[in-house]
């Protein structure tokens, strides 16, 4: 009897472990990965896909904006995995930023629902809008695709 509860227990409290730490990539947090994108606009919104090729250039043109005029780094920090260790969560006002290294977000998420944060910020979290007053669209999508570059480096180091 008292084996059998163990077994519901541990798993229980190995996850919320890891979830607290945002440590696993595999136990992603169900709130992370429902969309963003207002559920009227979410057909259309999923559809659109990046014009731009995921090229070393543009690649590289995103990596810049990242880092420079979109100060995306600020938030998700220099390897994309979210907030640095010695910044203080309470900054991020309830929703921590996106860890771009998270497989099971990057395979849910449609290029066209990451335009959608960019061009409206995630309404009610520290996540801003961009398009059109910090970038245009074109350097949205140019980031993007440094964004999506972030999850396929993941994946080649952990292999
Ligand atoms: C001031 C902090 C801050 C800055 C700067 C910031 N973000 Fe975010 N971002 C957040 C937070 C917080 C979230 C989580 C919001 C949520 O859970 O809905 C987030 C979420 C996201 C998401 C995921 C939304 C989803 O659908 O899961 C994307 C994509 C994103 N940010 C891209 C960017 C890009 C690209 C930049 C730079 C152009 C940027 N962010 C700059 C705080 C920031």
């Amino acid at each position: 009897m008292t084996k059998h509860v163990l077994y519901i227990l541990v798993p229980i409290i190995v996850l919320s472990f890891q979830w607290a730490n945002n440590s696993s990539v595999t136990a992603t947090d169900l709130q992370i990965l429902s969309s963003r994108v207002i559920s009227d606009q979410l057909v259309a919104t999923r559809k659109i896909t990046n014009p731009f090729p995921a090229s070393p250039e543009f690649i590289a043109k995103g990596k810049s904006l990242y880092f420079g005029k979109g100060f995306c780094v600020m938030c998700h920090g220099r390897d994309g995995r979210g907030l640095e260790p010695d910044q203080d969560p309470g900054f991020a006002n309830g929703m921590l930023p996106r860890d771009f290294t998270d497989q099971t977000w990057q395979r849910v998420r449609t290029d066209g629902e990451l335009l959608w944060i960019l061009e409206n910020g995630s309404p009610g979290t520290a996540m801003p809008q961009f398009v059109p007053r910090i970038l245009t669209e074109e350097e949205a999508w140019q980031v993007l695709l440094y964004v999506r570059s972030l999850g396929r480096t993941a994946v080649s180091n952990n292999h």
